[in-house]
């Protein structure tokens, strides 16, 4: 129940820079102020980025775009990016990361989210948040960005892929981008092709763009690919040797495309993004250490493979997280003694003092880390 108005209470915020600087000096907390805050309006915090849900679009038949309008605490963000969104059920504060589907200069955002199956978060999002709730919001994270490519540009998807791929073709063809552009999204079905009204008008209006949808998991109707990414799918891509490639998906997606990119010599970088987490180095037999979380005063018999992120939930504690692949930085803890194995590349890490990256370290000697 909010005592004032959205728009009062974001004009508010810029009222609390005297708030702020005693929160800074140490007179007040923080959490104090926010508790005081909250009962004006659910999304006035001193700091904290919260948004109300202002609308909800059914893009495909399992995901749903929504709009958030945040607070005057956002930071801005760029297509292409995710953000952490968080929430609390049941008393247990939970987090995911969602990909950006739009970035509006007036603090509105619009990010698309995908039913998962048995999972915590999404059918609550789909199914329950309504309009006018409320949701905190981490900050932007990413580095997928549009290529200076002027020979044109492959978009390769994989499901919920899509969605930071249209993230950034939406700005691009609106900033009247030329160069030749072709989208090949991988999806089960047909009711899975998320956001194909709007692709498909989005071709009739440009005609640098093209679209394919492959079935993987249905019968292709005529026109339509057919099965998993393959080479074959791109004979049809005109020019081919020149475009930049950005491609988002499952790791196996990913892991396919850079296989087939590397193998093709075409020019600049490619630009990938996995959804689900990167295969694991698994160098290393099993071996049992000491794992040591010195704020919070807890020791734990561990093991070397698992990473750290998923042995501190296994103790009951809950360290801020986002992507769990290394990306965000939100599990970042500081080293305190022992050597980390980066679960990715196998380097080790043994200096005091350091920032790691808890989803992707395991501990390879006894650890402790300021956690
Ligand atoms: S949770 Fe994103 S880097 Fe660890």
């Amino acid at each position: 129940m909010a005592l004032i108005p959205f728009a009062w209470m974001r004009g508010c915020l810029r009222l609390l820079g005297p708030l702020r600087l005693l929160v800074a000096d140490g007179w007040l907390r923080e959490s104090d102020v926010d508790a005081g805050l909250k009962l004006l309006h659910p999304a006035l915090r001193l700091n904290r980025v919260f948004a109300r849900v202002t609308q909800r679009q059914w893009v495909a038949d399992d995901m749903l775009e929504l709009t958030l309008q945040a607070n005057g605490n956002w930071r801005g963000a760029q297509p292409g990016q995710h953000l952490q969104l968080y929430l609390e059920r049941d008393g247990v504060r939970l987090s995911r990361s969602y990909s950006l589907t739009a970035v509006q200069p007036n603090g509105c955002v619009q990010i698309a989210i995908k039913h998962q199956a048995g999972g915590r978060v999404s059918p609550y999002l789909l199914e329950q948040l309504a309009l006018g709730d409320v949701l905190e919001l981490g900050p932007a994270y990413g580095e997928l960005s549009w290529p200076e490519a002027q020979q044109g540009v492959l978009l390769l998807a994989a499901g919920s892929g899509i969605t930071p791929l249209l993230g950034l073709l939406r700005v691009v063809l609106a900033q009247g981008f030329s160069a030749p552009i072709t989208l090949l999204h991988y999806v089960r079905g047909q009711g899975q092709r998320a956001f194909a009204s709007e692709l498909q008008a989005l071709q009739a209006q440009y005609g640098n763009l093209q679209v394919h949808w492959s079935l993987t998991a249905a019968k292709a109707e005529p026109g339509q690919l057919a099965g998993r990414f393959t080479v074959e799918h791109l004979h049809s891509v005109t020019a081919l040797q020149q475009r930049r490639v950005l491609a988002c998906g499952p790791a196996g997606f990913v892991e396919q495309v850079q296989h087939w990119w590397q193998h093709a010599q075409l020019p600049g970088a490619l630009q990938v993004e996995a959804f689900t987490p990167p295969a694991f180095n698994a160098v290393e037999g099993l071996r049992a250490v000491r794992l040591g979380f010195a704020r919070s005063h807890q020791q734990m018999q561990a093991d070397n493979l698992r990473s750290l992120l998923e042995l501190a939930e296994a103790q009951g504690l809950q360290p801020a997280h986002g992507c769990r692949q290394g990306i965000c930085a939100s599990c970042t803890c500081t080293l305190l003694s022992g050597t980390v194995r980066d679960l990715r590349s196998g380097a080790l890490f043994s200096e005091p003092g350091q920032p790691i990256r808890l989803c992707v370290n395991a501990a390879h000697s006894d650890v402790d880390i300021d956690l």
